[in-house]
C-alpha cells in the first residue's frame, strides 16, 4: 500500500510552533515512529507552505497512490482550489487536524476539504495521523 501525508503552511514549525495546542514533537520526529510503526506500509511526507504546490502534489500523486493523508492547515479554510483537486483525483483523501478546529474559532469551523474527503480525523494531536492510517487498513 502507498500513502502519502501532505501537511500544508506552518506544519513545518511543528514543536515550536504553539506548543500548548500543537505540541512539542518535531513533524519529522513523529514522521520516523511512523515509519517504524507501520513498516509494511509505503509511506512519503511532504510538507509546503505554498498553496499551489499542495496543489501539484495532490495532482501529482493522485491518480497512482492508494490513500492521501491531508492536513491542509490554514488553507483549509479558505482554499477552493484546494477543494477542487481533490475533487478532480482519484485518490482517497482523509482531512487531519492535530486541534479540534470545532472548539476554536469561528473560522476554522469552514472547511473546503470535508465536503470531498473520504472521512476527517482532528483533535486528537499527533496521533489524528495514526488513526488515519489506520482508516486506510
Ligand atoms: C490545523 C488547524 C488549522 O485551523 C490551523 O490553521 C493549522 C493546523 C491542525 O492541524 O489543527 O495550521 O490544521
Amino acid at each position: 500500500k502507498k500513502l502519502i501525508i501532505i501537511n500544508g503552511p506552518n506544519l513545518n514549525l511543528l514543536g515550536k510552533r504553539e506548543p500548548e495546542i500543537y505540541g512539542s514533537q518535531t513533524f519529522e520526529d513523529y514522521f520516523e515512529n511512523l515509519e517504524s510503526k507501520y513498516n509494511d506500509i509505503s509511506l512519503e511526507y511532504y510538507q509546503s507552505n505554498i498553496e499551489g504546490e499542495l496543489i501539484d502534489k495532490l495532482q501529482e500523486v493522485g491518480f497512482s497512490y492508494d490513500g492521501i493523508i491531508l492536513n491542509a492547515a490554514a488553507y483549509t479554510h479558505t482554499s477552493v482550489g484546494i477543494g477542487d483537486a481533490i475533487k478532480g483525483i482519484e485518490t482517497p483523501v482523509v482531512e487531519v487536524h492535530i486541534s479540534n478546529t470545532f472548539s476554536r474559532e469561528e473560522f476554522r469551523h469552514q472547511s473546503y476539504i470535508s465536503p470531498n474527503a473520504k472521512g476527517v480525523i482532528l483533535g486528537f494531536g499527533l496521533k489524528s495521523y495514526d488513526l488515519a492510517i489506520e482508516s486506510f487498513n
